[in-house]
């Protein structure tokens, strides 16, 4: 028999320190935290401390749109299209207070029912003070998107889809070129939430024909929080003018001029005063994610999340992502018999996983982990429930990881 091939992304392990302590399966929720993230921390209270008020212009001010650029690769975007922003729901609340909706002529945002909460708040609340009407296509099995069902709800009335590309419940990736196809034949706008792929998944923003994107650096591209992103198409961009703005959205913000004048390109998109060190901590994982190739990454990630669906399938326990692997992010979610006790248990040994009612335990293997991590995360399932040690964890409160 062959030796086995050696994994070539297993070259980065040693940026990520705390793989060398646990199983770290939980990429889908917190990426792990480069090696270099401390330094780049450490230089931003340098900074602050020795250049005090001189460092905005030795470099904070422009970080949204530098940070963006590190970013923009790895949408298909060119640089200086995308900016960096606190959170997607201020993101998606930019978008949507950028548009007009006409009552009763085009007035409509489709949205599904399988979107992130927040975004669906965020375009109930503001798109209904806006005057427009939400339809939220409804999902038949609560984990894929039912394609047909979408795009029948695109019609004439419609001004914005606003969809995810991988559903943060089962990992399912809808066929975004498809929905923007339908929305742009009605001449509907179509706002795609990237959380769940930019980084595990290849995004590329002409492929998928969207209009606007917003995604975060906080999974899969190991960030940290605070560091999201919003990515507009620069012929859309430059005819609008979003309400939720602020200074550093202004062609001349040290005029503090009483009256708006966007700025050109990504930075009509920015808001008031970034968040700094966020920024600071936020591309260096971007980095790391580009020069370890999104093509090797989705290959890799495909074999992984193939090989739990084959572990879960051998033991009977329910897997909620898509089988086709074609169709499947990089989340495997399973139920196993006292799930979030035994999810408390694999905590305990050091294999990092979540639990989600509904969805079971959910495992993230991402570039850096190892087949035998994988393998492991299910050893150790057999094991606690073999030996019955989920049962010392009946009483706890879950951890919200
Ligand atoms: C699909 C998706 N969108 C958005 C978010 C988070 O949005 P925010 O940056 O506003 O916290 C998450 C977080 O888990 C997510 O899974």
């Amino acid at each position: 028999m062959l030796p086995p091939t050696p994994d070539p992304l297993l070259r980065f392990r040693d940026e990520f320190p705390i793989l060398a302590t646990t199983n770290y399966m939980v990429s889908n929720s917190l990426g792990a935290m480069p090696r270099a993230v401390s330094e780049r921390l450490a230089d931003y209270a340098r900074e602050w401390a020795t250049s005090g008020v001189r460092a905005w212009a030795q470099g904070w001010w422009d970080l949204p749109i530098r940070v963006g650029d590190e970013i923009a690769p790895l949408l298909g975007a060119k640089p200086g299209e995308t900016v960096m922003v606190p959170n997607v729901s201020i993101a998606q609340a930019q978008v949507l207070s950028a548009l007009e909706f006409v009552p009763g002529e085009k007035d409509t945002i489709v949205m599904t029912e399988m979107d992130f909460p927040s975004v669906k708040y965020v375009t109930s609340q503001l798109g209904e003070r806006f005057g427009a009407r939400v339809v939220v296509v409804p999902s038949e099995d609560g984990v894929s998107v039912d394609e047909e069902r979408l795009l029948a709800a695109i019609d004439e009335r419609t001004a914005l889809v606003s969809v995810s590309h991988v559903l943060f419940r089962s990992a399912y990736i809808v066929d975004v070129a498809r929905v923007s196809r339908r929305a742009h034949e009605f001449g509907a706008l179509v706002c795609l939430d990237a959380y769940h792929s930019v980084g595990v998944v290849p995004v590329d923003v002409e492929v998928l024909g969207v209009d606007f994107l917003t995604g975060g650096v906080l999974k899969w591209l190991c960030g940290g929080p605070g560091g999201s992103f919003l990515w507009v198409r620069p012929e859309v961009s430059e005819r609008l003018a979003p309400a939720v703005t602020g200074w550093q959205a202004h062609s001349h913000p040290f005029a503090f001029d009483p009256d708006m004048s966007f700025a050109a390109g990504a930075s009509r998109w920015l808001t008031g005063t970034p968040v700094i060190p966020a920024l600071f901590a936020a591309a260096v994982g971007p980095r790391i994610v580009r020069e370890a190739g999104m093509d090797a990454i989705r290959a890799k990630s495909e074999r992984q999340t193939a090989r739990l669906v084959t572990l879960a399938d051998g033991r009977g326990f329910p897997v909620t992502a898509p089988r086709d692997g074609r169709r499947r992010g990089g989340t495997v979610a399973f139920d196993v018999p006292h799930a979030r006790e035994v999810a408390q248990a694999l905590l305990s040994r050091d294999v990092i996983v979540d639990y989600r009612p509904g969805a079971g335990i959910r495992v993230a293997p991402h570039f850096y982990s190892s087949d035998d991590e994988v393998e492991s995360v299910v050893g150790n399932i057999d094991e606690i429930l073999a030996q019955e040690t989920w049962k010392r964890y009946t009483l706890q409160q879950s951890i919200v990881t």
